[in-house]
């Protein structure tokens, strides 16, 4: 027999996180005019808003805490922090940022010109934000299967060659300033990349001479997939499958809040000098001198720590099955979710779980305040809401997908918090014939509407 997975660790320290009642919940969320973004953490239960900076550290991590060096020049701790990236991503020059989005200000600020276009598979709002707010145009060339919810595919993440060749071919060399990858690609729902689609990839890029760069801020979740997915890779060591994904870039951009294991952090690692030199200059500008960038010295050494941590098979194990595990339970209970699992979260497909409620009263944000009255559960609408308004019609953008995201923080909730809001949901999915109305937008901003956005409820 088998044994089962079990955590490669275990609890020392713990976080109480407060439980409350139906009623006090819809009226704090009434007063939060029905965002969950208003909500103040202590009135919520369990927290799937993002896995983005709410994992758990590790002992030694926290250790490292105690060792970090606060010089503001030449640390010790930057210095551990440079070893081990240079060692997990084999790129030769590194760049210290506070956040993944301050890597990519840092990056686009050399690379990317007005009138460019940036080729990728379904870059993350941020990257697509500073690809735009430069006045160029990020161009989506994600395979077809990602966009359809009925199709099993191992690596819904990946890269169209025959789209990407067709931009090639369509532009000039000089206004195609990089390609990149974001693996796993969050916005088409924490889908992996194969190595054989990078690798692909790659040589298109060679051939076409434009750099590729990763978005890694899940390159370690990516290569768990990889491993798992892809026969030529089962018996590599997720390090060695990490190593030969970035073999074949020419560098990368890293939210360390993901796959780093930190709280906050992130980094710009690559191999060409010259840019690596301009890169240096915005560095200084936006987040702070080369050998701190933005993060205290004891927040690079836990990085440094952490990017080790979750490169070990056991741990990303246990985190890819945990995310799986809830998805399994929805399933048996027979609620829609979009398959096949992604790396970090599940996502609810409310146009089938309550196509009652009309689109133009945002039903993927009424489940979602729903997820929160019933179980004091706070995931985040990608639906209307998200997609904005068309900036010339200044109408509703309506996507084809409305989806609650559950993004589940690393080594922080158990399974039994899994069968928890497996059994909320499915609490709401047997009564949601009930569910006939959502919600009218009473104030918005012009842009990221959804931080902000107030909503009233509407009434039979
Ligand atoms: N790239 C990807 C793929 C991301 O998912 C994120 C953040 C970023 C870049 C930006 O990094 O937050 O450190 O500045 N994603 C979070 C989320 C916010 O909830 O998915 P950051």
């Amino acid at each position: 027999m088998k044994l089962p997975y079990a955590e490669p660790y275990k609890t020392k320290m713990v976080e109480y996180i407060k439980p409350s009642t139906k009623k006090q919940r819809k009226n704090w969320i009434k007063k939060a005019h029905y965002n969950l973004f208003n909500l103040e953490s202590d009135k919520v239960f369990i927290d799937l808003l993002t896995d983005s900076g709410t994992g758990a550290m590790s002992d030694k991590q926290w250790a490292e805490m105690m060792l970090g060096d606060e010089s503001y020049a030449g640390s010790r701790s930057y210095l551990k922090l440079k070893k081990v990236v240079k060692k997990i991503t084999g790129f030769k020059y590194f760049l210290p940022t506070h956040q993944g989005r301050a890597a990519e200000n840092v990056l686009f600020s050399v690379l990317v010109k007005e009138g460019d276009i940036v080729p990728g598979n379904s870059h993350f709002d941020t990257t697509k934000g500073h690809i735009e707010f430069r006045k160029a145009v990020a161009c989506d060339c994600t395979i077809d299967e990602a966009f359809d919810p009925s199709v099993h595919h191992p690596f819904k993440g990946n890269i169209d060659p025959d789209k990407l060749e067709d931009v090639f071919k369509n532009h000039p060399k000089e206004k195609v300033p990089m390609v990149i990858i974001t693996a796993t690609c969050n916005s088409a729902g924490g889908q992996p990349v194969s190595l054989k689609n990078i690798e692909e990839i790659s040589t298109l890029c060679k051939h076409y001479e434009v750099p590729l760069y990763f978005d890694g801020a899940r390159f370690a979740e990516n290569a768990y997939f990889i491993k798992i997915r892809e026969e030529k890779y089962k018996d590599w060591s997720i390090k060695e499958i990490v190593r030969e994904m970035f073999s074949h870039a020419d560098g990368m951009t890293m939210s360390a809040k993901k796959d780093g294991l930190v709280n906050m952090g992130g980094f710009i690692a690559l191999n060409d000098q010259d840019i690596y030199k301009k890169a240096t200059v915005y560095n200084i500008m936006f987040e702070g001198f080369l050998t701190y960038g933005g993060l205290n010295g004891r927040d690079m050494g836990a990085l440094a720590v952490g990017l080790d941590e979750a490169t070990e098979f056991d741990y990303l194990e246990t985190r890819v099955e945990q995310v799986a595990f809830l998805g399994k339970q929805l399933v048996d209970y027979g609620v829609p979710v979009i398959q096949p699992f992604g790396g970090h979260a599940i996502f609810l497909d409310a146009n089938k779980f309550v196509p009652t409620i009309p689109r133009d009263e945002y039903r993927a944000q009424a489940l979602a305040v729903e997820l929160y009255i019933a179980g004091g559960i706070r995931g985040v609408e990608i639906g209307t809401i998200l997609a904005d308004r068309d900036p010339f019609t200044h109408k509703n953008r309506y996507p084809d997908l409305e989806l609650v995201r559950l993004a589940i923080p690393r080594r922080t909730y158990s399974l039994n918090h899994m069968r928890y809001i497996a059994a909320v949901i499915k609490k709401i999915y047997d009564s949601r014939d009930k569910a006939k109305r959502g919600y009218q937008i009473v104030d918005e901003a012009p842009i990221m509407r959804h931080f902000t956005v107030k909503l009233k409820k509407l009434k039979n």
